[in-house]
């Protein structure tokens, strides 16, 4: 406990520049998946957009929630078990594949005619899409506008010379009144090279700020056996919730 408050007391670390020219390429993502390398993975969700569900929701049906970088994350099982309608953007077809299996649905497979190569696979139920294709060629596929976006593992996933890239994707998918979850670490930088890299408070106004409202909605400790391995010791999540500024 003693651990947790200090942790949770610890600054933002100052140095944006210790990742900045860290790269991976989509081949060594596919690789991860492979190999099983997938400790990101989180079999029973995630536990702080377990918390803000019915925040994030507000009650209302029939939302379009995006998923980027939606590897066979839980929860998009959770939206569409509520009867919203949920499109995610992998580029492993195998962690695609895995999900479907692992959530027990039946699916069907097609090609992206605007993205060759690429295919797009779909609930039988009709309400889960995922595409099998980089994010920044899904917009060629005119997927339409998004309610509401959950954004873990991705922000964090995607290269730092990337970021401004992706969220011109993002903020291009939003709809009116929409709802944006983000959650990002906050760990030393110097440590570990990432990913998931770190992507401090500052860097989200940056790359926010002028189109969204920015909440930090919760910060709590995330260290688990495996962070010693990556040399840190301590690591904090944070979860924002991005809004409409009109
Ligand atoms: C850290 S994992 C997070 C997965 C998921 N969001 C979760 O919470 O479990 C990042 C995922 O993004 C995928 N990925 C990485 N770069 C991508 C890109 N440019 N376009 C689409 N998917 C990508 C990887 O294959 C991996 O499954």
């Amino acid at each position: 406990m003693a651990n947790t408050r200090m942790s949770l007391d610890i600054k933002e670390y100052p140095d944006t520049e210790a990742q900045q020219n860290r790269v991976l390429t989509l081949e060594e993502w596919q690789d991860k998946w492979v190999t099983g390398h997938t400790a990101f993975h989180q079999e029973q969700g995630n536990q702080l957009l377990k918390k803000n569900l019915d925040i994030f929701l507000k009650h209302e049906s029939g939302l379009r929630v995006f998923f980027p970088l939606c590897g066979k994350a839980v929860e998009m099982k959770w939206f569409a078990d509520r009867g919203h309608s949920v499109v995610g953007v992998e580029i492993s077809e195998l962690g695609i594949r895995e999900f479907f299996k692992e959530q027990n649905l039946s699916y069907s497979e097609e090609p992206i005619t605007e993205i060759p190569g690429a295919t797009v696979f779909k609930s039988s139920s009709g309400n889960i899409s995922l595409y099998c294709c980089s994010i920044f060629d899904l917009p060629r596929a005119n997927i339409g506008k998004f309610d509401r976006i959950w954004d873990r593992g991705a922000l964090v996933a995607i290269n730092p010379g990337d970021r401004k890239r992706y969220t011109d994707v993002m903020l291009s998918l939003l709809e009116k009144g929409f709802q944006y979850l983000l959650s990002v670490l906050s760990y030393d930088p110097t440590k570990h090279a990432g990913p998931p890299f770190y992507v401090p408070d500052a860097e989200i106004k940056r790359l926010f700020g002028t189109k969204c409202n920015i909440r930090c909605l919760e910060k709590v400790d995330a260290f688990e056996e495996r962070h010693k391995h990556w040399g840190i010791d301590y690591i904090l999540e944070k979860l924002y919730l991005l809004t409409e500024k009109v």
